[in-house]
């Protein structure tokens, strides 16, 4: 039995006889121990029965019960099997348990397609994402597991004439569908067929260890009969019996349910669509309400689920007579002054027609029908056929004798006839000019934003004409000065008061002045042998100020120096802008970011408000920014910058020499470098003076040697120190102004050294043999060597090197120090 098991030793589980239950992987090769059943007396061996397959084994006198080969979970997943304990004689004496044995799933099937090649039709702009094939690919592992979940893709297809993917698959359900591109793109004159590869992975296609399969599908491309039908007309408020049919569209297959979507919300909707997709229109229509109908048809499969895009239908609705004209006033009132002669042009009249513009729908004629009374004569009046302009016919008109006439005209289409009233009111003649009450109203002064309609001066002119009548009332026009139109002038009817308002927005960078020049005149015209002379004429100025200017600041960018040791609130600078407004101004300061600073906000002084840092930032840099204080607050900004200036306010720190070490026993004349720094800004390479502090014992003990204005010698001044580690106190004064000092503590190792000058510290107590805690105290050593080889403390030198160093170096004592 010990030979049969050999190479499963080493398994700890094992336990008495019993029920149980194991979970094996499938897939195991040659012999895998699952368990060790322990034998107690009387029992001296194991009988094993069931579903044993010739695989699962039991080793009869050791208990061990094992494969030997591969279970299949695919083949089977429970393997249920007994076990009985026996004693010699062969007799069971315990038993039978039961052993099931659940085989756990690894991927070891790929997926594979039900068909070999899969078929698919297509129809041209089929919805995107609307499935019309499905592939299907099973795995025969543990559908609970990974290992059968799958994933779908389409790798190729041929040919691919764009640069985008004309269908998409459903990676989770193998649907395949037209991509939106393929929705527009697709189209059987040019390319009928295609051949997709898909692919299927399995472990969700997440792993680059899934198991692939790849099938063919090829698609035929079908041509698309859904098209949007071209444009509708009808004409309107036809007297034909609705519903009228007035166009179609077909779903490419029979069974569609179409519908039609409006498109903008109207009061009515007056189409319908049949379930043979025919278009009806169910009403008269009117031109005059709607000239034109765009909504669509869709088609629908029985699930409510669009087939294809919606078609856009149009439906052009065309103008027929049916509206008559229309007079724009009720009453119509002309004036006319009495001694106007033949031909003389007394006004127009104005009437309308609904129908179409600029057809003949719409063109009116104009004919006198009546006129009352018919004093001196009848036909007093003409009008012009097309125009409706009213013409004097004699000249014979006497304001004593009828002082009004009524006339009654006609406006007709063709079709429709309306009658249109009008007054003729017969006035005084007007022989007196409007005279200004002064020539020049001088110069006036606005705000580029006064708004428009604002009324900036008022104005005045008389007429001595008959009250209330065309030859005394005022029209004031600017004659010159106003080419943009920015201004108008508005008359007040009963006291000819005219009212300058702006009229367009003003724009001081475009016009800051305006010299006008006003002209006051009559509706009526003025009598043969007056005319208007310069008393009807007037002047005045509009200057525009500029709205809101930013204020300026004095310069662009201010500096200031300033030593790094000032009190919080020194002032550094003030700073000022104007405001072309002349507004107060409130600053602000930007971007301080160490909030180093601070503004008086009403008059620009700038402070320190913390401790500055040269070593931290020596050119500080911000932004001031101005504000009017107003509505509007403009703002302008400009940027300080501080330079910092030095002062000596670092004392000097060590740069090298931080862990120094002797070899004990200590030789004579043996020294180790320091080297310091000092973080201030040197003008000059620093002088920095180095002394010991501390006891007077350490002073007996060590001595410090200058080499130069950053570097010393630390030496001990005698050869019997002990083996130990030692704290030395160290001044460095960097003779500065103020001075400062640098108080220091050198860790110094006099240590027991190995063969190679490094210092060996020993870790622990170990007896007996070197042991790994002792290793690593070597190693320990080695790499604090290392670090002090680093810091140039330290150095070993062999006889040869010796020599190369003598030639370099002319200091014998420092040699000394070298073995
Ligand atoms: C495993 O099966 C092989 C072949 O059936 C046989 O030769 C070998 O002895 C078996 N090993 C064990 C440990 O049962
Ligand atoms: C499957 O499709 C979904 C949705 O489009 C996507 O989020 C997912 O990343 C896809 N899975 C793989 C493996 O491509
Ligand atoms: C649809 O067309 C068929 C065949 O032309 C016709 O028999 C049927 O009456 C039509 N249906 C409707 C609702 O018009
Ligand atoms: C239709 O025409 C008749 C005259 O032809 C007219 O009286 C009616 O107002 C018109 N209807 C609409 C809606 O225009
Ligand atoms: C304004 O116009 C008048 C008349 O055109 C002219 O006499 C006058 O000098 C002009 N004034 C200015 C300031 O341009
Ligand atoms: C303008 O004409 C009126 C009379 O129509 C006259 O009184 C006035 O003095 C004239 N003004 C000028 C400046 O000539």
């Amino acid at each position: 039995a010990q030979a049969t098991c050999h190479g499963i030793n080493g398994l700890g589980i094992s336990g008495p006889l019993q029920d149980m239950t194991f979970s094996v992987s499938e897939g195991t090769t040659g012999v895998h121990v699952i368990y060790q059943f322990t034998i107690e007396p009387p029992a001296v061996s194991l009988r094993l029965s069931g579903e044993k397959d010739d695989v699962i084994e039991i080793a009869s006198t050791d208990g061990y019960l094992y494969l030997n080969g591969s279970l299949d979970r695919e083949n089977k997943a429970i393997h249920r099997l007994q076990v009985e304990a026996l004693n010699v004689m062969g007799e069971k004496v315990k038993g039978p348990y039961s052993i099931t044995i659940n085989v756990q799933d690894i991927n070891d099937n790929p997926p594979k397609f039900e068909k070999s090649k899969y078929y698919g039709t297509v129809w041209q702009n089929s919805h995107p994402g609307k499935p019309f094939l499905r592939v299907h690919a099973t795995d025969r592992d543990d559908p609970t597991t990974p290992n059968a979940k799958l994933s779908y893709n389409i790798l190729h297809h041929f040919p691919n004439p764009f640069k985008w993917m004309l269908f998409q698959i459903n990676n989770l359900t193998g649907a395949i569908s037209t991509s939106e591109h393929g929705s527009r793109f697709l189209n059987p004159q040019k390319q009928a067929t295609f051949i997709l590869v898909v692919t299927v992975k399995d472990l969700a296609g997440m792993s680059e260890n899934a198991l692939t399969s790849n099938v063919d599908v090829e698609i035929t491309v079908k041509e698309n009969i859904w098209k949007a039908p071209p444009k509708v007309s009808i004409k309107e408020n036809s007297t034909e019996p609705h519903p009228i049919s007035i166009t179609q569209v077909q779903w490419n297959e029979p069974g569609a349910k179409y519908d039609l979507l409006q498109r903008e919300r109207l009061s009515r909707f007056p189409f319908t669509i049949d379930q043979n997709g025919t278009i009806y229109v169910t009403e008269p229509l009117d031109r005059e309400e709607n000239e034109l109908y765009s909504f669509f048809a869709t088609a629908k499969d029985n699930e409510g689920e669009e087939l294809g895009r919606p078609l856009l239908i149009l439906v052009q609705v065309e103008d027929i007579n049916d509206n008559p004209p229309v007079c724009q006033n009720a009453l119509t009132i002309f004036e006319v002054q009495e001694n106007e002669g033949l031909g003389s042009n007394i006004g127009t009249l104005h009437a309308t027609d609904m129908d179409k513009k600029n057809t003949l729908n719409s063109r009116l004629q104009f004919r006198i029908v009546d006129q009352n009374p018919k004093i001196p004569l009848d036909s007093l009046f003409i009008i012009q056929q097309e125009a409706g302009t009213f013409q004097l016919s004699s000249s014979s008109l006497n304001k004593q004798v009828v002082s009004a006439y009524s006339v009654t005209v006609e406006v007709t289409d063709k079709v429709f006839t309306t009658l249109c009233d009008v007054k003729i009111n017969v006035i005084d003649i007007n022989d007196q000019i409007p005279i200004f009450e002064k020539s020049d109203y001088g110069n006036c002064t606005i705000l580029e934003d006064t708004p428009e309609g604002e009324v900036i001066l008022e104005i005045q002119a008389t007429d001595a004409d008959e009250p209330f009548t065309g030859s005394s009332q005022i029209i004031y026009q600017i004659e010159e000065g106003d080419q943009n139109k920015n201004f108008i002038i508005e008359t007040d009817p009963q006291t000819n008061r005219g009212f300058v308002k702006i009229n367009k927005a003003l724009d001081f960078e475009m016009s800051s002045t305006y010299n006008l020049t006003v002209k006051a005149t009559n509706p009526e015209p003025l009598v043969q042998g007056v005319q208007y002379n310069s008393s009807s004429i007037a002047y005045f100025r509009v200057v525009v100020v500029d709205a809101n200017e930013v204020p300026v600041f004095s310069k662009n960018t201010y500096i200031a120096d300033i030593f790094e040791d000032v009190p919080i609130g020194t002032l550094v600078m003030t700073v000022t802008a104007n405001d072309p407004e002349g507004d107060q101004i409130r600053y602000t300061l930007e971007n301080n970011k160490r909030n180093w600073l601070e503004i008086e906000t009403v008059s620009g002084k700038i402070y320190t408000a913390a401790p500055l840092d040269r070593e931290a930032e020596h050119d500080y840099k911000v932004q001031v920014t101005a504000t009017e204080e107003n509505k509007k607050s403009r703002s302008s900004t400009a940027i300080f910058i501080i330079h910092i200036k030095d002062v000596n306010d670092n004392p000097p720190r060590l740069a090298k020499g931080n862990h120094l070490f002797f070899c004990h026993p200590l030789r004579g004349g043996v020294k180790a470098e320091i080297q310091a720094t000092d973080d201030d800004e040197q003008l000059y390479p620093p002088e920095l003076a180095f002394s010991l502090g501390g006891s007077e014992n350490i002073k007996s003990d060590w001595e410090i040697s200058r080499i130069d204005g950053t570097r010393a010698y630390l030496s001990p001044k005698h050869t019997n120190l002990e083996e130990k580690q030692y704290s030395i106190p160290l001044i460095i004064n960097d003779n500065g102004e103020p001075p400062l000092e640098g108080d220091l503590n050198l860790q110094v190792n006099v240590c027991r050294c190995s063969d190679e000058g490094r210092c060996f510290i020993e870790v622990g107590n170990h007896s007996g043999m070197p042991s790994t805690g002792m290793a690593v105290g070597i190693l320990l050593g080695v790499l604090i060597f290392i670090g002090l080889v680093v810091g140039g403390v330290f150095l070993r030198m062999k006889n040869k090197k010796r020599k190369e160093l003598k030639k370099n170096a002319p200091k014998p004592s420092e040699l000394k120090t070298l073995t």
